[in-house]
């Protein structure tokens, strides 16, 4: 243990104090963008309601109304992180804002439908850019031992939004104003793009453009000291091990393709698991199981919401602590579980008294398994796992398979249901968590504690190695 209490190391440790505030409060600004993320795909499950009383909508211009969010999202991630690799991260995250306050807006003066939708298909764009390049950006200025739990702030902003668009459901139902519900996005819209107008560029992308004493000032201000020249270096390195420009052909290269099959495979996990059907059909799922009232369901959904969030932050304790792998493996075994006796509870006859208690409680431990996993972990995988030069790319392709299979899982869930039956779809999801275990036994690496240089370095030492030319292009 160190005594060392001489001015130079309290120096060190006010600078490091300060450094630490400044990459909290990066994080927590970048974070405003998981928030949207959350409170715009949570908010419309309510809001629907309104609009369609408001517009006189069929059954089709409903789901438009909700799945258009989904499919702009996926198109924004796509293209987000191209955006995000060639424009930097902060100035993307700039234009996200702008991106969010400008489809809130639209959304919350439509009047008409066709109003709506493009004001829903621009605010999903935002979300999709903003969830490739926030936990990118937070990725890139955090130290390696707590980036982790910081990259994971956009998780819990996720969850939160989630929550509150579930509170201000309720809040707003009892007026019946559906369309401000979906307007007062903009004002955390507003506040991201603000904080990043302060904030600086990353230090990895930087680099990367070749700005090597902008990267270094703005390493030594977020580190809060001039001894950065073994990370400057290490930057360095892995610059030299690829091609100048990310293209969609270097995602196959022999050395980024097991991170692009991890990526994308975690992404389809993700969703297919069926985590969606419960945060946008919750009260659905809940009055199915017998609990009579509106109300009940809301406030079990609100529970379910809650416990979202609160599980959320205990993964952000234990993900720099136990690691990444030991997370996902209990979570997703937990969530197997879960949905196996969700199955179970639904083939208890209809009318039983006991199945809409083990049906919230099931619902609620599915939830709790997913927060610490697949939720955060997901998200944090594909900020860590791919090389510098490609991070944008590649991060937007596995958040975009994540869209497109949220969108696919949203609108099948009901006809699932339908065709099904509740037992056997959740079963089915299931029977994918399972598939989802085994995938991330084998394939997942722990990444904890490690620089993203030599995160990056470890899949250049797994494959064979590359020929010498192509190596140091
Ligand atoms: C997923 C979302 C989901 C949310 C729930 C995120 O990680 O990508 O699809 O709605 O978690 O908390």
């Amino acid at each position: 243990m160190s005594t060392n209490t001489g001015p130079s190391s309290i120096h060190a440790r006010a600078a490091a104090a300060g450094s630490t505030r400044f990459v909290y409060l990066a994080a927590a600004f970048a974070a405003l963008g998981g928030l949207l993320f959350g409170y715009d795909t949570g908010v419309i499950s309510g809001a629907v309601l309104f609009i369609t009383r408001d517009f006189a909508l069929a059954v089709f211009p409903q789901e438009l109304v909700v799945s258009v969010v989904l499919a702009g999202a996926a198109v924004g991630a796509l293209t987000g992180g191209r955006f995000a690799d060639r424009l930097g991260r902060r100035r993307t995250l700039i234009i996200t804002s702008i991106i969010f306050i400008a489809g809130a807006l639209i959304c919350a003066a439509a009047t008409s439908l066709s109003m709506l939708v493009i004001g829903r298909l621009i605010v999903g764009l935002g979300i999709g850019v903003a969830c490739s390049t926030v936990p990118m950006y937070i990725s890139e200025v955090s130290p390696a031992h707590a980036r982790g739990w910081q990259v994971s702030l956009s998780q819990l902003a996720i969850t939160v939004g989630i929550l509150a668009a579930y509170l201000v459901d309720y809040g707003y139902a009892a007026r019946g104003q559906g369309r401000w519900m979906l307007g007062l996005a903009a004002v955390p819209g507003a506040i991201l793009g603000l904080g990043m107008l302060f904030l600086p560029e990353s230090p990895r992308w930087l680099a990367r453009r070749g700005e090597g004493a902008r990267a270094r000032s703005v390493l030594e201000r977020i580190r809060g000291t001039s001894d950065v020249d073994a990370e400057i270096e290490e930057i360095r390195d892995s610059l030299q091990h690829s091609e100048e420009h990310g293209r969609w052909a270097d995602l196959l290269h022999p050395a980024v393709r097991p991170a692009l099959v991890i990526g994308i495979g975690l992404a389809i996990f993700q969703q297919v698991t069926g985590i969606n059907t419960v945060i946008y059909y919750a009260p659905t799922i809940i009055r199915s199981a017998g609990i009579p009232s509106d109300s009940g369901a809301i406030l079990a959904t609100a529970g379910i919401g809650l416990v979202n969030v609160v599980m959320t932050i205990v993964s952000m304790w234990l993900i720099d602590r136990a690691g990444r792998r030991p997370l996902l493996l209990v979570g997703i075994a937990g969530m197997t579980v879960s949905l196996a006796m969700l199955g179970m509870a639904f083939r208890l006859p209809t009318g039983h008294s006991s199945l809409a208690w083990v049906a919230v409680i099931t619902l609620m431990a599915y939830v709790a398994f997913f927060a610490i996993s697949l939720g955060p972990i997901f998200w944090l995988l594909i900020s860590e796992i791919y090389p510098l030069k490609i991070r944008g790319l590649a991060e937007g392709t596995a958040a975009g398979a994540n869209w497109s299979f949220n969108l696919l899982v949203s609108i099948t869930f009901l006809s699932l249901l339908q065709a099904l039956g509740p037992s056997l779809t959740f079963w089915m999801y299931g029977a994918l968590a399972i598939a989802a275990w085994l995938f991330s036994y084998y394939l997942v690496p722990e990444t904890k504690g490690k620089t993203l240089e030599e995160i990056e370095e470890s899949w250049r030492r797994r494959t064979a190695p590359l020929p010498s030319g192509a190596e140091a292009e």
